[in-house]
């Protein structure tokens, strides 16, 4: 049998955006030092977000960063210093989402020297008679005209229902059902941050559609005096937010915040579920053997498995009122391979 070439991240982001990776860690580097310096002179771009990222631009023979009015194509993020294996973990957390067959932005992850980062290719561009053009995109805040500060439904932000509700009005009913596995896959791999911020529309031509998903990171593995640091979703499911803690009633609530027949939506999370806990071991074991021991994986591995068995578990739990006794879905997930 011929023996496959190792997969090289940094050989196929060279092929496609090329060479300049002394410069691009230099950049990474300073904005380790500065988390303030992701504006570089004479940029013009306009990503918020509270990691510090740039962004570059395919040429033909290398790579740019764009400058006024040219499109960039690629994000670079270095990942949040404060949580181990962080940029590869958002990798590793938008290839399972891919996965499990949601539309997901393409993602690297990218040792710059000594300077990791994850590489997304932007969503929003396109490439026509060799020159690159920008699609429109609004993210649901924008789209919703709220003020940024208001991303988390806790801070007054939209929340399931009125996002279904501006989907379905907007685009249609596979837009709300495309919203409603994102959030279920969200959940299934404890990505707390899928605000309003963090999921977005384009308009292509007269239709409005739901974007790529984008920075789902899951952070199952960050831990605070033993407990989960996130341990919670961004967006109340039908009550519940907590990781491992989210039953059968409360999938109920959430059908019907999001205008789904509630069987759908169980069959939605028992198929994600089902298969959530394959996607991220698989993505994990595809990695280059350095990256793939790293313990945070491990636990991200064995986390994800838990808190799949829990939902599933839980699923068929319809009774209303709180489950009294016992320690909590972040509780359980916490004692996992510490
Ligand atoms: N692949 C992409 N294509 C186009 N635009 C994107 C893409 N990924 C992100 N963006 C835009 O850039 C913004 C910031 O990116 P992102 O959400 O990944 O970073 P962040 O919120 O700063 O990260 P973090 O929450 O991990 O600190 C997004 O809100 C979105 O508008
Ligand atoms: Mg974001």
């Amino acid at each position: 049998m011929r023996q496959l070439p190792a997969f090289d991240p940094l050989a196929e982001f060279e092929q496609q955006v090329g060479g300049g990776i002394a410069e691009i860690a230099d950049r990474l580097r300073r904005l380790r030092e500065d988390d303030t310096d992701w504006l570089g002179d004479g940029e013009h771009w306009s990503l918020a977000g509270a990691q510090s990222k740039f962004t570059l631009r395919a040429l033909g023979d290398g790579w740019g960063i764009a400058h006024g009015a040219e499109p960039s194509t690629h994000i670079v993020k270095p990942g949040i210093g404060t949580i181990p294996s962080q940029a590869l973990i958002e990798h590793v957390s938008m290839r399972a989402t891919a996965a499990l067959g949601l539309r997901v932005a393409s993602t690297l992850y990218v040792e710059f020297e000594d300077q990791p980062a994850i590489v997304v290719t932007r969503f929003d561009r396109r490439e026509r008679d060799s020159r690159w053009e920008r699609i429109h995109q609004e993210d649901l805040c924008q789209a919703l005209a709220l003020d940024p500060s208001r991303k988390h439904e806790s801070d007054r932000g939209p929340g399931i229902a009125r996002i279904a509700r501006l989907l379905r009005d907007a685009s249609g009913p596979a837009a709300v059902d495309e919203f409603g596995r994102a959030v279920i896959a969200n959940y299934l791999l404890g990505a707390p941050d899928a605000h309003a911020k963090n999921y977005s529309v384009m308009l292509a031509g007269s239709a409005l559609q739901l974007a790529a998903l984008y920075d789902v990171a899951s952070g199952l593995t960050a831990a605070r005096d033993g407990r989960l640091r996130f341990p919670r979703a961004a967006m109340s499911l039908g009550g519940e937010r907590s990781f491992g803690d989210v039953s059968g009633r409360h999938w109920t609530g959430f059908a019907t915040a999001l205008g789904v027949d509630p069987d759908q939506v169980r069959e939605w999370v028992l198929t994600l579920a089902q298969q959530a806990p394959a996607a991220m071991a698989d993505t994990i074991r595809a990695l280059p053997p350095r990256q793939r021991r790293r313990p945070e994986l491990r636990q991200l591995t064995a986390r994800v498995r838990l808190l799949s068995e829990l939902t599933q578990r839980r699923l068929d739990d319809t009774a209303p009122g709180r489950r009294s006794t016992g320690p909590t879905g972040p509780e359980l997930l916490a004692d996992v391979d510490r």
